[in-house]
């Protein structure tokens, strides 16, 4: 059976992929300035879905193959954006560094609840891509990132994602950093897996 993730700070804020380079991993690669807006567009092109069904909160399909490794596609589902970050084994590498710094490490919090197939090490299906709700737990903004560890002062010497709005910050598995407002780690939406590649966002049902 589904299950829903409500949006934090009851909000419903357009999805959007994140306009802040500086300092930032994500890499615009050859095409530079364009990174993740060109690597949106098709799949959202492809795979939304009609008006009406995305009114009614459809599940949305996506293809994560063409995603380079370390960078962070937005995709919209029922109006709030959804991450999907291709994680490198640095990054991996990263959260496992970061346990003793976050403040649920195994996301046993309730206020939004992690799926049971995401309370892992990375909170995710497959270790490689973090698929997270990207609006902050505190009182709804989104947060920017993943910068580089050592990049950002508010994040030290960890990678991360840092909301401008209170400032709290998350790891590369959007776990809250200890000590930060916001009370719970980034969402994870209900997902499946469809075939290797393929995921389905809003859908957690067994065939
Ligand atoms: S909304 Fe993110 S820290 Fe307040």
């Amino acid at each position: 059976m589904s299950t829903s993730t409500s949006l934090p700070g009851g909000q419903a804020p357009a999805a959007s992929v994140d306009k802040e380079r500086r300092n930032a991993i994500i890499v615009t690669c050859a095409v530079g300035g364009v990174g993740v807006a060109a690597v949106a567009a098709p799949f959202l092109a492809s795979f939304a879905p009609s008006e009406r069904a995305k009114a009614a909160g459809a599940p949305v399909e996506v293809d994560l193959s063409s995603i380079p490794l370390g960078e962070k596609l937005v995709v919209e589902w029922r109006g709030l954006p959804v991450w999907i970050l291709r994680r490198t084994p640095e990054m991996l590498q990263s959260v496992k560094k970061a346990d003793p710094e976050v403040a649920d490490p195994k996301s046993l919090r309730t206020q939004y609840p992690t799926p049971e197939y995401a309370r892992n090490e990375f909170r995710s299906i497959k270790p490689e891509f973090l698929i997270a709700v990207g609006v902050c737990t505190h009182l709804g903004c989104s947060p920017s990132g993943p910068y580089a560890g050592g990049s950002n002062a508010q994040l030290g010497a960890d990678p991360g994602f840092i909301c401008p709005c209170h400032g709290s910050t998350f790891d590369l598995a959007g776990r809250v950093f200890k000590n930060k407002p916001a009370p719970d780690n980034l969402p994870v939406p209900p997902h499946k897996y469809v075939s290797d590649t393929v995921v389905v966002i809003g859908d957690d049902s067994k065939a």
